[in-house]
């Protein structure tokens, strides 16, 4: 933390810009090759519920499955509204049969703890919540309580490392939002009783739809428990009190858009040629590696995770540890650091870098299986170069 870069002497431009400067953590960068041209089988003015249009759903829920590795007695359904409608369809039809523990670190889990706490005012519910840049204590987890977590927070840059803390013997159930995670880290489907996630993260898939899995024991739940509140019907996965099955076999409760199944169709017939599920686990690892070490070697930026165990691989959320920097009032370090995306959006280096807006002020960088580790590689020097002028800036000012 020593060399401060004098502000006569900002780094140079660097002459090579990424080919793909789409760093955003979601929507992500779609998959290397991508172009409309993919879209061209879907299954376009046809009803969802038509053979065809179905055929095309069933084959990208069993594609998933078969990457993800999903059990064979795990249920897979599309959702509507993203990633959160599908966690929030498990969060409405699941809770209330028993106490709750939820543990939130970052934006989107602190979201699921309004809705278990003050939208559906669950019961004996206990909130765990971390800083960003931290976890929560998840010994805290009790076996005879249903467990709601976000496996990847994607605005702090902190994921559970592993599911050691999940009793095997639990008697509750586990709801993890794996956005983010799915299809980069890999999900101990033995521990999770319920996973969700949506398209446009790993798979740079479009937007629109989510994908809730259900274990056998969350199916057990939802036939032998009725919820006290109102369930919407976007959120109905039940019929008489049976599981409806239909919605897990490409039954969607409303219309989807089969522009969106045709290009997560896509997404995943790229993942299984790249090989499979391990290789974007790989591919996503190998980015961050490039990025660490640079962070390693660099004096005035640091991870939020604090634990090097807890670092996200794909969103990778960066804070600025220049002493000047954080001699800074709040107002400084968030103008300093929109500064530096602002720079780096502006020359085309890095698209939407900027932390997440509830985050510490900072640089958020998505390194998910469908970014190109020379585009990484070709960041770094730029990254400098918008921090020297940043710094220059604020010397000038000072
Ligand atoms: C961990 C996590 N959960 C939930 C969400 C909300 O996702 P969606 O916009 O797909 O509903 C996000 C979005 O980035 C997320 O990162």
């Amino acid at each position: 933390m020593t060399n401060i870069t004098p502000a006569s002497a900002p780094f140079s431009k660097p002459s090579q810009k990424p080919d793909d400067p789409r760093f955003s953590s979601g929507p992500t960068a779609k998959r290397p090759g991508w172009s409309v041209k993919a879209l061209e089988d879907a299954c376009l003015g046809r009803s969802h519920r038509s053979g065809p249009a179905k055929a095309k759903i069933r084959k990208t829920l069993e594609l998933m499955r078969e990457l993800l590795g999903v059990p064979g007695d795990y249920r897979m359904g599309i959702t509507a509204a993203s990633d959160t409608g599908a966690v929030e369809i498990a969060l409405w039809n699941l809770l209330g049969a028993r106490p709750v523990d939820v543990f939130a670190w970052d934006a989107f889990g602190k979201d699921w703890v309004v809705d278990v706490i003050d939208q559906l005012k669950v019961p004996d519910a206990r909130s765990f919540e971390a800083r960003h840049g931290a976890l929560p204590d998840l010994s805290k987890a009790s076996p005879t309580h249903d467990v709601v977590f976000t496996w990847n927070g994607t605005t702090s840059g902190v994921r559970v490392p592993d599911a050691g803390w999940i009793s095997d013997a639990r008697e509750g159930l586990t709801i993890c939002d794996a956005t983010s995670a799915a299809f980069a880290m890999p999900l101990p489907w033995p521990k999770l009783d319920v996973v969700t996630f949506s398209w446009q993260k790993v798979l740079g898939g479009e937007a629109q739809h989510g994908v809730i899995i259900l274990g056998p024991r969350a199916v057990a739940r939802l036939e032998s428990h009725k919820p006290d509140w109102p369930i919407p019907k976007i959120y109905r996965i039940t019929k008489k009190g049976r599981l409806d099955e239909a919605v897990f076999q490409g039954d969607v409760i409303n219309t989807c858009s089969l522009l969106c199944v045709e290009d997560a169709l896509d997404a995943l017939q790229w993942l299984k040629s790249m090989g499979g599920a391990s290789a974007a686990v790989t591919r996503t690892s190998e980015n961050f590696k490039v990025l660490e070490r640079w962070v390693e070697e660099t004096p005035w930026i640091t991870f939020l995770a604090r634990d090097p165990a807890t670092r996200s691989p794909t969103s990778v959320c960066l804070s600025f540890c220049d002493p000047d920097v954080l001699a800074l009032n709040e107002e400084g370090r968030a103008a300093f650091a929109k500064r530096v995306s602002g720079l780096l959006d502006k020359e085309g280096a890095a698209l939407d870098a900027a932390s997440y807006r509830d985050a510490p002020p900072g640089l958020r960088f998505w390194l998910g299986a469908t970014v190109e580790r020379k585009n990484v590689e070709a960041l770094l020097p730029w990254l400098e170069w918008a921090y020297g002028q940043a710094k220059s800036e604020l010397r000038a000012a000072a």
